[in-house]
């Protein structure tokens, strides 16, 4: 393992040994591709992605586990909803079989960079973008699908302490018919100006509302939100603004098979600002527990701003299967077999 101080591990980028790529021209069908050493490429200025943005990124984990293995968390759904954003934004989809081959090489390529235990993860970012020139508003003539991977720890300062964040009333994250449920690279820039609006003001981040009525609650910044209410779980259904994580499709399951009914359904503010708890998931978020709400100056607090007793059971029974010390019973992990 590496000679890190992974404890200071914090969700930054940490240069690790080994990429991967490979390049597919027009229709052609996708082919594996080979590592390299990581590192800079060339691109075209008249590349695709550079000027009209078309892109996609996935950001997916893999853990060192109680049981001395290393494990992904549900690949196979960030390949189906990489496949889901190449049609949208009309580029050839990777088939799985060469998503799962690539984020393997990568990961087993750079195993001494995976956190021990408990210390965090290695993070892991396939990109496909359009890397071919071309002038008019079309689809590039030739496509770059990469895979890198960095440790990371924690994405809100101080891990399980909850989190306080500001409702954005000027900025919308998606429309509807837009590329707000997939994840196209453009959906995120327009979101740093909010952001980092909020974060001046001592907020860890921004919660979007949707576009249409500016009155339910879409997401927030990069994690999708829930709330709890009487023991009853709520987030917003998947409407085509909102992007499908597959941290929220697990929270669900998950709760669920715990014995809580979960709604998937238009959350109004009023109803969230109501809550009993509420949190935020992802995977670079993980669940990250809600302790305030500011909508229009008023501040709403949840559990006296400690994370809740329902958002503390989802997490540790969550994070407890991906480190193998309860079992795998959704068959949620995927072994990084060793290659080399
Ligand atoms: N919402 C947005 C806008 C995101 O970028 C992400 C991160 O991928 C999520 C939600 C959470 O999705 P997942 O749980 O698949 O990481
Ligand atoms: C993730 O949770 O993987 C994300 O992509 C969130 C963010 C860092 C963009």
């Amino acid at each position: 393992m590496k000679d890190i101080d992974w404890d200071a591990l914090s969700f930054s980028l940490t240069p690790t040994d080994w990429m991967y790529v490979t390049e597919v021209t027009g229709d052609d069908a996708w082919m594996p591709g080979t590592l390299r050493p990581y590192g800079d490429f060339n691109i075209s200025p008249a590349a695709g992605v550079l000027n009209y943005g078309q892109g996609l990124f996935e950001g997916m984990k893999a853990y060192r586990t109680a049981e001395g293995r290393l494990v992904f968390f549900r690949p196979e759904e960030n390949a189906r909803r990489m496949q889901a954003g190449a049609d949208r934004l009309k580029m050839p989809p990777v088939p799985e079989s060469v998503f799962i081959d690539a984020v393997e090489q990568v990961v087993d390529a750079n195993r001494d960079w995976v956190p021990p235990v408990g210390k965090g993860a290695m993070y892991v970012r396939p990109i496909l973008f359009g890397s071919g020139p071309i002038l008019g508003v079309a689809p590039a003539p030739s496509f770059t699908f990469m895979v890198y991977c960095t440790p990371v720890g924690p994405y809100f300062k101080g891990g399980m302490t909850a989190i306080d964040l500001l409702i954005s009333e000027e900025h919308h994250r998606a429309a509807p018919g837009g590329s707000g449920g997939v994840k196209a690279i453009g959906n995120y820039a327009p979101g740093m100006l909010p952001s980092k609006a909020a974060k001046a003001e001592g907020f860890a981040e921004v919660i979007y509302l949707d576009a249409q009525t500016h009155s339910c609650i879409e997401e927030v910044g990069a994690a999708n939100f829930f709330c709890v209410k009487d023991g009853v779980l709520s987030t917003p259904s998947l409407t085509g603004t909102i992007l499908p994580g597959i941290t929220r499709a697990s929270v669900i399951e998950l709760a669920r098979s715990r014995g809580y009914d979960v709604r998937e359904e238009r959350v109004a503010v009023e109803a969230a600002l109501d809550a009993d708890e509420a949190f935020c998931c992802g995977t670079a978020a993980v669940i990250s527990p809600i302790g305030s709400i500011t909508h229009m100056d008023t501040r709403h607090v949840f559990s006296n701003g400690q994370p809740g007793p329902v958002t503390l059971e989802l997490y540790d029974a969550l994070t407890a299967i991906q480190a193998e010390r309860a079992p795998d019973t959704f068959g949620w992990l995927h072994e990084v077999p060793s290659l080399r």
